[in-house]
């Protein structure tokens, strides 16, 4: 066998080597890629769900994956409850399970399975507004209003949780709400007039 025979055939060798790992690199990019990503974003998975919303039974399939606010807004067309930030930082969203008050953007929907959600709808008897929904209005306590939902579910917990001692307890407790329009002392102002209530 001559010398350049021996090399070409050992070129060959190596370069379909290289080849063979070149095609793999792809399926293992692949691979990796659905990994990270079914470790990030969980694989779809449809539940049957049941909860109280508004004193109404709700009995629907929901994917795991749907916050409550979602869920609210998207599948039962119940927009009074905002989405601000999506991401727990400005109250928006905030309504009340089980007579708690949670920011449904960090919580699911499969966890409220059974429970009692109360939304800003939720609250008014009929014609008549919550003493906190009245408050608001003569208080002042809202601008263009986008917060304003949130903002009242959170009052709502101030006041019957009992943090209403001072102005300065009432902010703390509502220091989770913002309002871009600054309408916070007609907000203190409500939750002061309710308390007295
Ligand atoms: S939308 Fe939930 S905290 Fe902002
Ligand atoms: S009233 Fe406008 S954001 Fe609060």
């Amino acid at each position: 066998m001559r010398k350049n025979d021996k090399l070409s055939r050992r070129f060959f060798l190596k370069a379909s080597g290289a080849l063979t790992l070149l095609a793999a690199i792809p399926t293992a990019l692949k691979a990796t890629y659905i990994h990270v990503k079914n470790f990030i974003i969980p694989e779809k998975k449809v539940v049957p769900l049941t909860v109280s919303i508004n004193k109404k039974a709700y009995t629907l399939n929901s994917d795991t994956r749907t916050t409550l606010l979602d869920l609210l807004r998207e599948n039962l067309s119940l927009t009074g409850t905002k989405k601000g930030c999506d991401h727990g930082q400005c109250g928006a969203c905030t309504v009340h399970v089980d007579g708690e008050r949670v920011l449904s953007c960090l919580t699911l929907s499969a966890m409220v399975v059974g429970k009692e959600v109360t939304t800003i709808e939720g609250i008014a008897q009929g014609d008549q507004l919550h003493p906190m929904q009245e408050a608001f209005i003569s208080c002042d306590g809202f601008q263009c209003g986008y917060c304003t939902p949130g903002q009242i579910m959170s009052a709502i917990a101030c006041v019957k949780e009992g943090h209403t001692h001072s102005v300065e307890e009432i902010k703390a407790y509502m220091s989770g709400n913002l309002c871009r329009c600054g309408a916070y002392n007609g907000i203190v102002e409500s939750i002061q007039k309710v308390a007295a209530l």
